[in-house]
């Protein structure tokens, strides 16, 4: 049997609702910690080129409505190719992931927003990731009438119903409210910067930790 290979990295997921401000917060958290460790910044879905292709179906507004089960698969396809060929070898490597959204998307989304069955999709979410998950997610919380007003152009999701939209916070607020330790609600409202700061006290603390058990060339 082949030796399971040992994830010395540190892989951090940042999740949102529409215009919650994730991928700059992304960006920004990217550059702080590249600057100690080596780090990687990836997206879903994306992050491979199978990935980027799936994505551009996935937002292609003419395709949409998608039936929910054939978005649902288009996810899980970008998401196992991105573990396998993006994820997991960096892990190997000892470097920190950072995704702009992952598994929890799916489960806001698909789940909670869709409506699909949440055990299932648990389920089947697991085989496609090999079991694999974020040592800490990131929720970036604003109210949906807010995150709206923050976006210009609106994609196939944003164009959702408000009522979509506030199921799929809830979504994530609850499961945030089961995994406390590893899914950290961020406060979104306020300013770019406030929002960085409260992510950076969040994985600082996180990183002492890795660092602890680690002992990383960073970590000094
Ligand atoms: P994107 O333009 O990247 O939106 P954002 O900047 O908010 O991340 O589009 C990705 C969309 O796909 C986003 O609206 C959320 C949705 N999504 C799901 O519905 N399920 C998933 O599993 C993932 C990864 C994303």
């Amino acid at each position: 049997m082949k030796k399971e290979a040992v994830l010395k990295g540190l892989f951090i997921a940042i999740e949102g609702g529409e215009g919650a401000g994730k991928t700059t917060q992304a960006q920004l958290l990217y550059h702080s910690l590249a600057s100690r460790f080596p780090t990687i910044l990836t997206r879903e879905p994306g992050g491979t080129p199978l990935g980027e292709r799936i994505r551009d179906l996935l937002l292609d507004p003419s395709l949409h409505p998608l039936n929910s089960r054939a978005e649902f698969f288009l996810f899980l396809a970008a998401r196992a190719q991105h573990v396998e060929e993006v994820i997991k070898p960096a892990l190997e490597k000892g470097i920190i992931v950072i995704s702009d959204r992952f598994s929890l998307s799916s489960l806001a989304y698909q789940g909670f927003g869709r409506g699909l069955d949440i055990s299932l999709l648990e389920m089947m979410d697991d085989f496609a990731r090999q079991s694999l998950s974020p040592h800490l997610t990131l929720y970036i919380d604003i109210p949906p009438e807010e995150g709206r007003r923050r976006l210009s152009t609106l994609t196939p999701f944003e164009k959702e119903s408000p009522e979509f939209h506030k199921r799929v916070r809830e979504g994530y607020l609850k499961i945030a409210s089961l995994y406390p330790d590893k899914v950290r609600v961020i406060d979104g409202r306020g300013s770019v910067e406030e929002v960085r700061e409260r992510i950076e006290e969040v994985v600082e603390e996180f990183i002492r930790r890795w660092c602890d058990e680690t002992s990383h060339n960073g970590c000094s």
